[in-house]
């Protein structure tokens, strides 16, 4: 009776076998299009706005509609493929009747079997089918559950900043470039870039759009390591500075404000518990975002902003930004665009925040309006990723060509103005 209970056993293993024996890959494949179909309909529900304005709704919607399609037939096309060994494996799971019933009524009608003992294996013989079934079941799982390890796995094992072994602290807070070479993936952005900001100094960085500005500045706060060259902060390579203490150390105004989901103080006070709500309220003032805060919103600072709660236009985030800087008060202040968003009177009054912040800071400001940069100690030119020119505003303007022209287009720029010309009663 044991025998003939265990008969479907190697049976159901082999279709089993037989309905996943390409699971690894048929798995990859349709976590891959998932994947592909979730991005989709995220960047289509983000870009929203850009795809009404520039009428995409049609061909975007394709697009989206055509991940959606492949997903589905990475769906159809897997079941097909397995769906025979499947359904075998399935008959057979509900087929333990079909051999113990035969052999049971056979063995009890030739006395060798009793009657309580038939009707047990009547019972054990179905009922142990279910825990296989379970097993199998477990086992889609775990093959789906490695599948989205290996996808995390791909993400944690990309190499963090490797720490100092032996950590060294600099004793002053000038930055310099020595012979930097610098390149994301493949294609190298920094030429041999070399230059010293002695501490205190404010140093501008000035050139066209993609010229590797920003780069610079991402560079000198460690978002990345240099194939080539060396950064120094204060005589000291920033590879043998503990990360902490170098962040600790540099404020950054980036050109893209991320703001959390959180209370204007906490977004403002950024982690730094030993902040008081006085200290950020003085920062916010000298940001002058602090009416703002006070007169605009619902709840001042308690209230929330970020994705899920009051939106803000871009100088106002640039403002909550300046005044996490100014708050952090690092000897090292970075300032990307920090004032691309500001109307002209707000533009004084940030300029004037701006003073307060860079007392006797060794900061590196990078600005397209090179009217916000003219008093600095000195002026950086880049042009492809390479310092093309480096002094005051008055020697650049004199020497310089590519500087004087920039100088000239932002002046122009100033009396740029809309016309409306009248042609034949239409206006233009
Ligand atoms: N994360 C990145 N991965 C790959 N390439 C990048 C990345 N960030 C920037 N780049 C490229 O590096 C070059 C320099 O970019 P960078 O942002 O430093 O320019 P920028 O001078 O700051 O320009 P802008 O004035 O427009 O802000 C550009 O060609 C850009 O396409
Ligand atoms: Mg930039």
């Amino acid at each position: 009776m044991a025998l003939a209970t265990i008969v479907p056993l190697p049976l159901i293993f082999i279709a089993w076998s037989f309905a996943f024996s390409n699971n690894k890959s048929e798995m990859k494949k349709y976590h891959t299009a998932m994947e592909n179909m979730n991005n989709t309909i995220v960047e289509y529900v983000r870009g929203m706005s850009v795809i009404k304005i520039f009428n995409l709704t049609v061909q975007s919607f394709t697009r989206f509609q055509s991940t959606v399609y492949a997903f589905r037939d990475c769906c159809n096309d897997w079941t097909e493929r397995s769906i025979t060994p499947w359904a075998v494996f399935i008959a057979l799971l509900g087929s333990p009747l079909l051999f113990i019933l035969p052999v049971g009524v056979w063995l009890y009608l030739s006395g060798q079997l009793q009657l309580p003992v038939f009707i047990l294996f009547l019972i054990v013989g179905v009922a142990y089918m279910k825990p296989i079934y379970q097993l199998v079941f477990v086992s889609g799982t775990l093959a789906q559950i490695t599948e989205g390890i290996s996808r995390i796995d791909a993400i944690l094992e990309r190499k963090s900043l490797p720490e100092p072994a032996n950590p060294k602290f600099p004793e002053n807070y000038s930055i310099e470039f020595q012979d930097v070479d610098f390149a994301y993936d493949k294609t190298q952005v920094i030429y041999d870039v070399n230059f010293k900001i002695d501490e205190g100094k404010i140093f501008a960085l000035v050139g066209p759009s993609g010229s590797g500005k920003t780069t610079i500045a991402n560079l000198t706060a460690r978002l990345w390591d240099i194939e080539k060259g060396r950064i120094l902060i204060g005589g000291i390579n920033i590879k043998d500075i503990p990360l902490d203490y170098l962040m600790d150390k540099m404020a950054l105004v980036f050109q893209d404000v991320f703001i959390f989901s959180d209370t204007v103080l906490e977004n403002i006070r950024m982690g730094r518990e030993n902040m008081t709500e006085k200290e950020v309220i003085a920062a916010a003032k000298a940001a002058n975002i602090h009416d703002f805060i006070k007169n605009e919103l619902p709840a001042g600072y308690d209230t929330l902003i970020g994705e899920a709660g009051v939106h803000l236009s871009g100088g106002e985030k640039q403002r909550i930004s300046l005044a996490r800087a100014i708050l952090k008060d690092a000897p090292i202040v970075i300032l990307d665009e920090a004032t691309a968003f500001a109307d002209p009177e707000n533009e004084v009054k940030i300029q004037e925040a701006f003073s307060e912040l860079l007392k006797n800071k060794t900061v590196l400001i990078i600005a397209h309006r090179l009217s916000t940069i003219t008093d600095s100690d000195q002026i950086m030119v880049l042009d492809e990723g390479k310092i093309v020119e480096m002094g005051t505003h008055n020697k650049l303007l004199k020497n310089m060509q590519l500087y004087s022209e920039m100088w000239e287009s932002h002046n122009s720029a100033k009396k740029w103005t809309f016309k409306s010309t009248k042609i034949e009663g239409d206006v233009i």
